[in-house]
């Protein structure tokens, strides 16, 4: 439903898009890392940086693909060390989603690349469930943590993460799949995401970023994937639209992350209004903000601008990010009500 929404008052279009209550259902929490805090933690923890200063981080932000971004995403990670580190990160995150009207996040992270350095659960969930906890008691922004597996290590891997996060199940709501996607398709994780839907956890997953079609139909058969996490190729497989279409399998969509790793030449190439016309259920989240250049508003407002987004179709974005939560029913409908109050004021 994306019919015309007419709004009173002279609100500009930032503040229209802040002021959406919304949900960001596609958020890497290491990805997350502003240059700023990559230097306090790395002179905190003794880590040295192959970059002189701030400017020259940015400067290196520069990607080609999803690989040569991961390929820094995981160096950075390498100053993420103590409780504190992961708190400061989520708490500096949840601050900012709080200030572009975000009510829920439900937020990915990578525990393969922090046990591997040696940083283990306890120390990385200690420190984001106490953030989480803290940002929900200050603004009451929801969230919800994500356990993604890394498909370029092998599926037994992701099997041994699960079972290394048994103690902190009660404190993730789902899992997902994230990496490199080129040549390590879902089925090899089939395993991993049996033991996580067994054990009440929802399945999500990456696929369609940089990975043909059949990878999303994959995430769909193979892992029961109830969200898609970019899944933008599904345009090359008409009848995967449709199924999409019908089924209103959520397809969280990062714009301006596919045009900083070159998913597309530019925004106004975006298929994200193609999608929506198309009645797929989409979303707008922002993936690795301080690497993409923007928070989710930022998404908002730079899709708008490149796609011609009408205020009804943005709000349709916020609608669909709402429903498509893993949240209790009582809490979408809340907020789904503030959306409404939102949009027609009384
Ligand atoms: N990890 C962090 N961001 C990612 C992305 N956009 N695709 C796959 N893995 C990721
Ligand atoms: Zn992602």
């Amino acid at each position: 439903m994306t019919g015309d929404i007419e709004l009173t008052g002279d609100t500009d279009l930032a503040a229209f898009v802040r002021g959406l209550p919304k949900a960001e259902l596609h958020l890497h929490i290491e990805g997350t890392l502003e240059p700023e805090m990559l230097f306090e933690l790395a002179g905190r923890n003794g880590v040295e940086l192959p970059f002189t200063d701030e400017a020259a981080v940015r400067a290196a932000y520069s990607f080609t693909d999803l690989q040569s971004f991961l390929d820094i995403y995981y160096q950075g990670a390498a100053v993420l060390q103590t409780g504190q580190d992961f708190y400061d990160l989520m708490a500096a995150y949840l601050r900012r989603a709080h200030a572009d009207g975000v009510r829920r996040a439900e937020m990915f992270f990578d525990p393969q690349t922090h046990t591997e350095r040696g940083v283990g659960f306890d120390v990385f969930m200690e420190g984001f469930t106490s953030a989480m906890a803290d940002a929900e008691t200050a603004t009451q922004i929801s969230s919800g943590l994500i356990m993604c597996f890394l498909r370029h290590l092998p599926g037994e891997a992701a099997c041994d993460t699960f079972r290394a996060a048994e103690a902190w199940l009660d404190r993730i709501i789902g899992v997902g799949l994230d990496s490199s996607e080129a040549d390590h398709p879902p089925e090899e994780f089939a395993e991993a995401y049996a033991m996580a839907r067994a054990a009440g956890l929802r399945p999500v997953a990456h696929a369609g970023e940089e990975g043909p079609p059949s990878y999303i139909t994959g995430a769909l058969d193979a892992l029961g994937a109830e969200r898609i996490d970019h899944g933008v190729r599904c345009e090359e497989d008409s009848a995967l639209v449709r199924r999409l279409a019908e089924a209103q399998t959520p397809l969280t969509v990062c714009p301006l992350s596919n045009l900083a790793l070159c998913v597309v030449d530019d925004l106004a190439g975006h298929n994200l209004k193609r999608l929506l016309d198309a009645g797929l259920k989409v979303t707008v989240n922002s993936d690795d903000p301080a690497y993409f250049g923007g928070y989710v508003a930022d998404n908002y407002l730079a899709a708008a601008s490149a796609l011609g987004l009408t205020r009804a179709e943005l709000a349709q974005c916020a609608r669909n990010s709402l429903e498509a939560s893993f949240a209790p029913a009582d809490q979408k409908q809340a907020w789904l009500a503030d959306l409404d109050a939102f949009l027609a004021p009384a």
